[in-house]
């Protein structure tokens, strides 16, 4: 079993939404997916609650059962396991990057989010765990033309040590509807901008995390 965590030490990036559509996508790819929601927020579990039909199965814990409810997963036959972290406190932030194969770190193309990145990585990089950085809700092109906040962002981020996933998700409303009836945008609105987002996004994640392919720095 593989474990991913979607971090960010910035309330409102995007954890959730990136974790509820990756765990999903793992889910409808076949794979034995688990989503732990170690937020006392539960936004994930709500999420999860509103969905019918099949899913990722739920684990809703605290930090500190994160590790038991990791091997008890493991022991399961689940294939995945993808866990929802809070933006604090750094203890259970830190228990999530201990038990990840592979961290997500999640960050809009601000300056406060980019700053709060560096230190993530830090953390990332001290517990000798493997990263990629994804943009979220970065604004859509004008005319064909990259917003300056993302061509910033992007550059900013160069400089993180990190590899920077070239597949960042713009600010859509569908990830706003899809997760309040508990879907993926892919299941939502197949085929759209925001389908294709996450398509493309898990076709570089998933190989990161499964340990077949790896993902080269480059900028979005
Ligand atoms: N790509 C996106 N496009 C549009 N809205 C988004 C996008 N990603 C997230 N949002 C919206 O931004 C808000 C915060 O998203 P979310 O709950 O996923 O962030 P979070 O990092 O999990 O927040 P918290 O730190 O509170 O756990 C929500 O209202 C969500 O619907
Ligand atoms: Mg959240």
């Amino acid at each position: 079993m593989k474990t991913l965590a979607v971090i960010s030490r910035k309330g409102g990036a995007g954890k959730t939404t990136l974790s509820i559509n990756l765990a999903i996508t793992a889910h409808l790819a076949g794979l034995k997916t688990m989503l732990a929601d170690i937020d006392p927020q539960r936004s994930a579990s709500d999420v999860l609650r509103a969905r019918t039909g099949d899913g990722p199965v739920l684990a809703e814990i605290n930090a500190g059962k994160l590790f038991s409810t990791q091997v008890h997963a493991s022991n399961h036959g689940q294939d995945v396991l993808i866990i929802d972290t809070p933006a604090a406190p750094e203890a259970d932030v830190l228990q999530a990057i201990q038990c990840a194969d592979l961290c997500v770190l999640v960050c809009r193309p601000t300056f406060l989010d980019i700053a709060s990145v560096v230190r993530s990585a830090e953390a990332v990089r001290r517990l000798g765990k493997k990263g990629v950085i994804v943009l979220s809700q970065a604004p859509s092109k004008r005319n064909g033309f990259e917003p300056p906040a993302v061509l910033k962002a992007a550059e900013a981020l160069r400089f993180v040590g990190m590899p920077v996933s070239p597949i960042g998700l713009r600010a859509r409303t569908a990830f706003q509807q899809s997760i309040a009836h508990g879907r993926s945008v892919c299941e939502w609105e197949p085929g759209s901008a925001a389908a294709e987002e996450i398509t493309r996004l898990w076709a570089q994640v998933g190989p990161m995390l499964l340990g077949n392919e790896d993902i080269r720095a480059q900028a979005v």
